[in-house]
Order: C-alpha cells, then sequence, then structure tokens
C-alpha cells in the first residue's frame, strides 16, 4: 500500500521549491540591478513606488521620441521597471516561505532565525531601492543598497541549503 504523506512534507516541498526559486530570482535580480546602474537608468522610474505615476507606466514612456520600433525602445525603462517588477516577486515569494516556516515552525526550528532575517532584509532593501530613486541616487544610498543585496544573496544560499540539508535527513 501507498505510503501516505503528511502535510508538513508537502510544505517542506513548497518550501524547497520556493527557496530554490529564490536563489534564481535575487541573483537576477542581482544582475539586472548593476545592469540598470552601468547604463545610468537609476532614475528611468523617476517616483516610486509608482513609475510615472502609476503602477504599469504608460505606452509613451516605452519609448523615446514618437516612431515605436526596436530603435527607440526605452531600455533604461525596462530594466529599471523589470528590477522593481521581479523584486515584487521576491519579496511574494519570502513572505510565502515566511508563513510557511511560521505554520510548521515546531517541526521545522532550523529555518526560524534565516525566515526573520529574510523579512526585514527583504523591507529594508526594497526602502533602500524606494530611497535609492527619491534621494537621485545619492552614493551613499546606492552602497547602502548594494551591500544589504549581497547580504540577502548570502542568506539566500543559506536558507537553500538548510531546506536542501533538512530533506535529505
Ligand atoms: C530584494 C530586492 C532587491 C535587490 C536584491 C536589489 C539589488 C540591487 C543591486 C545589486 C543593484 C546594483 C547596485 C550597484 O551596482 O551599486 C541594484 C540597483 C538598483 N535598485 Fe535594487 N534591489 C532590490 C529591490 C529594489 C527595489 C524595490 C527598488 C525600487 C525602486 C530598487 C531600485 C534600484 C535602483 C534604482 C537601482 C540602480 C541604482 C543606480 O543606478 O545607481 N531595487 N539593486
Amino acid at each position: 500500500m501507498k505510503e501516505e504523506k503528511s502535510p508538513f512534507f508537502y510544505s517542506l516541498q513548497t518550501y524547497k521549491v520556493e527557496s530554490y526559486a529564490l536563489v534564481v530570482g535575487v541573483y537576477l535580480l542581482m544582475v539586472l540591478g548593476g545592469y540598470v546602474k552601468s547604463i545610468g537608468a537609476g532614475l528611468a522610474c523617476p517616483d516610486w513606488p509608482l513609475c510615472y505615476g502609476s503602477l504599469i507606466p504608460s505606452a509613451e514612456y516605452w519609448f523615446i521620441g514618437n516612431e515605436k520600433s526596436l530603435a527607440t525602445f526605452n531600455w533604461g525603462l525596462w530594466s529599471e521597471f523589470t528590477h522593481r517588477l521581479v523584486a515584487l516577486i521576491v519579496i511574494s515569494l519570502i513572505l510565502h516561505l515566511f508563513v510557511i516556516a511560521l505554520k510548521n515552525k515546531d517541526e521545522f526550528p532550523e529555518v526560524k532565525l534565516v525566515i526573520y532575517l529574510f523579512v526585514i532584509l527583504v523591507i529594508l532593501q526594497s526602502v533602500f531601492g524606494g530611497l535609492t530613486v527619491l534621494y537621485k541616487l545619492h552614493p551613499l544610498i546606492v552602497t547602502a543598497h548594494l551591500g544589504i543585496g549581497i547580504f540577502t544573496y548570502t542568506i539566500t544560499l543559506i536558507n537553500a541549503f538548510v531546506i536542501h540539508n533538512k530533506l535529505r535527513q
């Protein structure tokens, strides 16, 4: 007869898949952030948390000039907006991991510190991301954003390692 799997087993599986997705997502964010910075597009969305006053900037901002073609495509806006969008996905993933960890805190205590650190870091990182824009790329704020980003990625790797080990036991 097939063995029944417990709800905890499925929670751990979800936690594992989302933790691995997070490793990819945060890495992508760091690379995208570096791209935004290197093409000087940090203020391509001049406001925050909205972009040109709306959730998705209207069509006129996606092109430079009146002609709509690949040659006039506003890559700065694309990369900065995608950076924000991926950040939103990453934040949602971390909050979902937090909910799973809380629900299973007795069976899965290993992750407690990691998950609290995660939530604090990702909130801090988003605030610093916003301040980067509001303070027009002040060097100290951009540096803090990079520093917290590196720390967040380290925690992402530790978290993936913890769940990987837990499932091997
Ligand atoms: C978990 C979330 C995030 C991570 C890990 C992250 C990571 C990074 C990294 C590594 C850079 C490159 C910094 C450098 O090369 O000095 C960057 C740049 C940037 N990020 Fe984020 N970021 C996150 C969220 C956000 C959010 C929510 C915003 C909101 C506006 C934002 C806005 C920016 C901007 C404007 C830049 C370019 C700075 C410049 O041009 O000097 N980031 N990000």
